[in-house]
């Protein structure tokens, strides 16, 4: 379908609403992001935004950035999208700028594709750590690990390890990954020491996040949420043995992302705390 996007009228820069998942997906498919329609609704779901129309109420957006407030102290970044038709017009600027703007004082952080990173540092984002994008058809699985699924009763449980490793509150994703995907933990005693969790995704299935007090543990996890297909995990690059035994499984780095904050991350400087090894996705962290 022809674009109808206009390369140089004018954009206003509007709340994004929930009847803006079509105008979502056109973009994210714009840039050959790989999300599917649900990828996207949970994103909508927990998140809010800022879209650039070229009238108001239109149904399609010449670009979009998106935010997740997770608890009062943190807030993530992404989802930050140009139409290409509509790129190096200031809009992607003017869209994160208004998205700042709207999370006030927290501290955020973001996952920065190549094209993002400059516009990022401008505005005040330094890097603190890189991720890299494995997938690839997995068609051996690894001996069977001694993990179990998670019970629901262990909600609040996995909601407190995931916001020990990611340094603020993110109950509200971890129960819709509950629904919507499966958390391996270790069979270690109660409460989980770790998790990893895949779901449906993209292209095939998503493992992260993965949370964990060492790679040993990560790589047990790991392989106990590996299924046969396509598979894709956001690694960090520091996870040296994590990264190689993906890599061996059959996933190959595709991308790389540099995660950057502004502001002081929660918990940051904390090396007691669980490893969160692989991320939910670029743009939740
Ligand atoms: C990244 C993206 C959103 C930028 O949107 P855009 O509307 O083209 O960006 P703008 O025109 O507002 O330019 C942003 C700034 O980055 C600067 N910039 C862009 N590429 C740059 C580069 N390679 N080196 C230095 N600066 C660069 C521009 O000069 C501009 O700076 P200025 O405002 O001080 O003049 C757009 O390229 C895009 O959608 N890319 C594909 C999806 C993607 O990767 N998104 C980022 C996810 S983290």
């Amino acid at each position: 379908m022809a674009s109808r996007i206009h390369p140089s009228r004018p954009v206003l820069v509007e709340p994004l609403a929930p009847s803006d998942l079509a105008a979502l997906t056109a973009l994210s498919q714009a840039v050959a992001w790989p999300h599917r329609a649900d990828d996207l609704s949970l994103l909508l779901a927990l998140g809010r935004g800022r879209v650039a129309r070229e009238r108001a109420g239109d149904d399609v957006a010449a670009g979009v950035a998106m935010w997740w407030p997770w608890g009062e102290d943190a807030a993530t970044l992404g989802m930050v999208i140009v139409d290409p038709a509509r790129q190096g017009q200031g809009i992607g600027r003017r869209l994160v700028e208004a998205v700042l703007a709207d999370i006030g004082p927290r501290p955020v952080r973001l996952n920065a594709t190549e094209a993002g990173a400059p516009l990022y540092a401008k505005l005040g984002f330094r890097p603190c750590r890189v991720f890299r994008q494995h997938q690839g058809d997995v068609d051996v699985l690894p001996a069977m690990a001694g993990a179990r699924l998670a019970e629901p009763a262990e909600r609040a449980a996995l909601g407190a390890l995931d916001a020990a490793a990611f340094g603020a509150p993110r109950q509200g994703l971890v129960d819709r990954l509950l629904a919507e995907g499966e958390f391996h933990v270790l069979p270690e005693p109660a409460p989980a020491r770790g998790f990893a969790v895949r779901r449906r995704f993209g292209r095939g299935q998503l493992i992260g996040p993965l949370v964990a007090p060492d790679e040993a543990h990560a790589i047990a996890l790991l392989e106990a949420a590996l299924v046969r297909g396509f598979v894709r995990i956001d690694v960090d690059a520091n996870a040296s043995a994590l990264g190689a035994r993906v890599e061996a499984l059959g996933m190959s780095v595709v991308d790389t992302v540099v995660e950057m904050v502004r502001g002081d991350w929660p918990g940051d400087e904390d090396p007691s705390r669980p490893r969160r090894l692989a991320l939910a996705a670029q743009a939740l962290g």
